[in-house]
């Protein structure tokens, strides 16, 4: 599919009623990346997802977000790395849990992660908007992948709040990882999860 980006000056439109992205979004789910198999996006079609995914609101365009992608064989190096440490924590684990580990990334063709990357902004952008952008970007991510027949999720699990694994990743000490978006084709389609009452979740502000 030929999905275009706008010339740099171009002319966009604010609102644009569209019924169908309305019940697209009415049914969207998370895929779970236990009923994942192949194939996922090829390089046209990741280059994208990449690109809506980055199409997301920006204080003051620092792009304060950037990727990982995880594909073929990285899938498999990079889960040496979490066995290895998950060993280190728990050394009594029975090689299947292990074999979970290592195999963690083989779950999906192709994990893309994305890293929140705040910019040093003195009083400039707040690190909480530059953190909340990338979760936006990895939002838009889960749409485009969907939109493109895709199932995706967004995942953090344990490696997004290990340390050692940021070096792995070569984090920098003011990065983290906002989530892993895993992608692939469904092989059980999703069913529809509790949604919240919004009224429960909405007030009308007054001053006491
Ligand atoms: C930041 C973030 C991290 C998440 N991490 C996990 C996770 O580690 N494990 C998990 O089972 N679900 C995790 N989820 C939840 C799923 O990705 C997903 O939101 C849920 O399965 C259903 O959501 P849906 O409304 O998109 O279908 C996470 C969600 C968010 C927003």
């Amino acid at each position: 599919m030929n999905i275009t980006a706008p010339d740099k000056h171009a002319q966009l439109k604010a609102a644009d009623a569209n019924s169908s992205v309305l019940a697209f979004m009415a049914k969207r789910r998370s895929a779970l990346v236990r009923a994942m198999t192949g194939p996922g996006p090829d390089e046209e079609q990741l280059a994208v997802i990449l690109r809506l995914a980055a199409r997301s609101p920006d204080h003051r365009k620092l792009f304060p977000w950037r990727f990982l992608l995880f594909a073929g064989k990285a899938r498999a190096e990079f889960g040496a790395h979490l066995a290895k440490f998950f060993t280190a924590d728990c050394p009594d684990l029975p090689p299947d849990r292990i074999l979970f580990e290592r195999t963690r990334f083989e779950r999906a063709p192709l994990v893309v992660g994305v890293v929140s990357s705040p910019k040093d902004c003195p009083r400039g952008t707040p690190k909480w908007e530059q953190e909340l952008s990338a979760g936006a970007v990895c939002m838009n991510m889960l749409l485009a992948a969907r939109a493109s027949g895709f199932a995706a999720q967004w995942l953090t699990e344990w490696y997004a709040f290990d340390t050692r694994i940021d070096q792995v990743l070569g984090l920098q000490a003011n990065e983290r990882m906002a989530g892993f978006i895993y992608m692939g084709t469904a092989s059980e389609e999703p069913m529809e999860r509790p949604r919240p009452d919004i009224a429960n979740l909405t007030q009308i502000w007054r001053e006491n």
